[in-house]
C-alpha cells in the first residue's frame, strides 16, 4: 500500500504528517511522492488564513478526476481544516471519504481499514486525546536523521480574537517530560543532533502536569541527553517568557539563543482588540531583558496588518516597533477573518489594497533590517549545522547557525548532518555566504 501525504501549514503540521506516515508505516504503508500511484492520499491542512484553506480545497478538488479513474483510491482531509469545516468538506468535495481533526490522527489507520472493508465515509473530530499519536510510541517518519521536531505541548488556551487555532487544536495539553525524554533519547541514539520542541505556546508548557514543571525545567532535562548538540523551541507567547526560561537560555550552552515571539502589532489599541494580553511597553521590556540576560539572543516576530480598526497611526506604531527591536526575521500576514472568531464579527475597515500596502511596508523594512544585521556578521566565524547541498547548486552546501541564520558555502563533498565552522564573507537579507574554516 502506498501513502501520498501533502502538508499545508506550520511546523506542527509537518510533524503531524511525519507521525501519520510513521503510524501508517506500521500497517505496511510506504510513502510515495506520486499521487497517481498512491492508494491513500491525505492532505494535512491549515485554517489560520482563508487562503490556506482555499489552497488545500483546490488541491484536493482536482483529485476528483483521479478518483473517477481509480475509484479505490481513498482521499482524506486531516488537520485543522478538517476540524474547522467537518462535514462541510464532504459537501464541497464529494470524492473525499475521510475527515480527521488534529487531535484524532491516531484514528486514521482504523478508519482507513473500515473504508477499505465497507466503503463510505468516516469522520473523527471529537475533542478527546484518546486517539493521539505519541512520538515516543510511534517513531515519526522524518526527512533526515540528524534533526527532529518533538511535540512538547499542543493546543492553545489563549483567546486571541483573530485566531482559529484554539478551536481547531483544542485546549492546551502538555506531554509528560518522561515521554519527551524517552523520544529524545531514542532520536539521539539514532544520530539526531538537533531537536526542536514544538507547541502553539511552547513557553506555557507544563500546564496541569504533576510534579510541576515549566519550559525552563523541561529544557534543563532535555539538555542533559548525551549526544544532543542543539535544542530549539517554538513558538513563544510574550506573556509566558518567564524568568526560569530566560535563566535556562542563559545557562545551557546547547539551548539555541533564538526566540520566536510574535508581537502581532505595535499599537496598544490593536493589541487590546486582539486580546493579546500585553502592551507594547511590556513587550519591549521583555525584549530588553532577554538581550541583557542572554547575550547574542535573536528574536523573530509575526505581524498581522489590517486587523479591523487598525488605523494609519496604529500601523505606524507597528513600523516603529519593528525599527526599535530590529528583529532577526518577521512573518507578516494580512488579516484574514476566520468565521466563528470574535474578530470576524467586527466589520472590516481596512481595504485589501491598503492591507497589501502595509504588508509590503513591513516586509521591505524587515528586509533592510535583516540585510544590515547580516552585513554586520561579515568576518565572523559561525558554527553551522549542515543540512545538505543547495537545491540550485550541488557544490554548494547550506546549513543554519544557532540563531537560525542560513549559511551557504562551497564544499567539494556532502557534509549533511555535520557541524562546520564558516567564516562569513558576504551577506544578503536572506542568507550569509562564506568559506569553510580549514580543519572542519
Ligand atoms: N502561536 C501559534 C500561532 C499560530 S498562527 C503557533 O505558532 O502555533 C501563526 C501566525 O499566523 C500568528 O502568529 C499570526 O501572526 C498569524 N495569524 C493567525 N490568525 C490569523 C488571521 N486570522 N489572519 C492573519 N494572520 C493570522
Ligand atoms: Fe492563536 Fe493566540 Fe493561541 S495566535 S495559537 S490563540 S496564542
Amino acid at each position: 500500500m502506498k501513502l501520498y501525504i501533502e502538508n499545508f501549514g506550520c511546523q506542527m503540521n509537518v510533524l503531524d504528517s511525519q507521525l501519520i506516515a510513521g503510524r501508517l508505516g506500521r500497517d505496511g504503508y510506504e510513502v510515495t511522492a506520486r499521487q497517481d500511484e498512491a492508494d491513500v492520499i491525505l492532505f494535512n491542512t491549515c485554517s489560520v488564513r482563508e487562503h490556506a484553506e482555499e489552497r488545500a480545497l483546490s488541491h484536493a478538488g482536482v483529485l476528483k478526476h483521479l478518483k473517477r479513474r481509480r475509484p479505490d483510491v481513498i482521499v482524506g482531509i486531516v488537520g485543522c481544516m478538517a476540524q474547522n469545516k467537518q462535514e462541510e468538506i464532504f459537501e464541497r468535495l464529494p470524492h473525499v471519504q475521510l475527515v480527521v481533526g488534529p487531535r484524532k490522527l491516531g484514528a486514521i489507520p482504523r478508519l482507513l481499514r473500515e473504508i477499505q472493508a465497507s466503503g463510505g465515509r468516516r469522520i473523527a473530530v471529537e475533542e478527546t486525546d484518546e486517539e493521539y499519536i505519541d512520538g515516543a510510541e510511534v517513531p515519526a517518519r522524518r526527512s533526515n536523521d540528524f534533526q527532529a521536531y518533538v511535540k512538547a505541548m499542543e493546543g492553545c488556551n489563549m483567546s486571541c480574537t483573530f485566531c482559529i487555532v484554539p478551536t481547531t487544536r483544542g485546549p492546551e495539553t502538555s506531554r509528560p517530560p518522561e515521554a519527551i525524554l524517552e523520544e529524545v533519547r531514542r532520536l539521539v541514539g539514532q544520530g539526531c543532533v538537533e531537536v526542536t520542541l514544538l507547541g502553539q505556546t511552547i513557553d506555557s508548557y507544563g500546564h496541569g502536569l504533576k510534579p510541576a514543571i515549566d519550559l525552563g525545567g523541561l529544557l534543563r532535562r532535555v539538555h542533559e541527553v548525551p549526544g544532543l548538540r542543539r535544542l530549539r523551541f517554538i513558538t513563544s507567547h510574550p506573556s509566558f517568557v518567564r524568568e526560569s526560561l530566560i535563566e535556562a537560555m542563559r545557562e545551557l550552552p546547547r539551548v539555541c539563543k533564538y526566540v520566536h515571539m510574535p508581537s502581532q502589532s505595535g499599537s496598544d489599541a490593536v493589541l487590546q482588540a486582539m486580546r493579546r494580553g500585553y502592551t507594547v511597553a511590556r513587550y519591549l521590556a521583555l525584549v530588553d531583558r532577554l538581550r541583557e540576560r542572554v547575550p547574542g539572543v535573536e528574536i523573530a516576530s509575526d505581524w498581522i496588518v489590517g486587523f479591523p480598526g487598525e488605523t494609519a497611526q496604529d500601523f505606524d506604531r507597528s513600523v516603529a516597533l519593528m525599527e526599535r527591536v530590529r528583529f532577526q526575521n518577521s512573518y507578516v500576514f494580512k488579516y484574514s477573518a476566520r468565521p466563528g472568531t470574535p474578530a470576524a464579527a467586527v466589520r472590516e475597515d481596512v481595504s485589501e489594497e491598503e492591507k497589501r500596502r502595509r504588508n509590503q511596508v513591513l516586509l521591505d523594512m524587515q528586509e533592510r533590517i535583516s540585510r544590515e544585521k547580516n552585513q554586520g556578521r561579515v568576518g565572523q566565524r559561525l558554527e553551522v549545522l549542515v543540512e545538505g547541498p543547495s537545491k540550485t547548486n550541488p557544490m554548494r552546501q547550506t546549513g543554519r547557525t544557532e540563531t537560525n541564520l542560513i549559511v551557504n558555502f562551497d564544499a567539494g563533498r556532502d557534509l549533511r548532518g555535520r557541524f562546520v565552522t564558516v567564516e562569513i564573507t558576504e551577506a544578503t537579507a536572506l542568507a550569509l555566504y562564506g568559506l569553510i574554516a580549514p580543519g572542519t
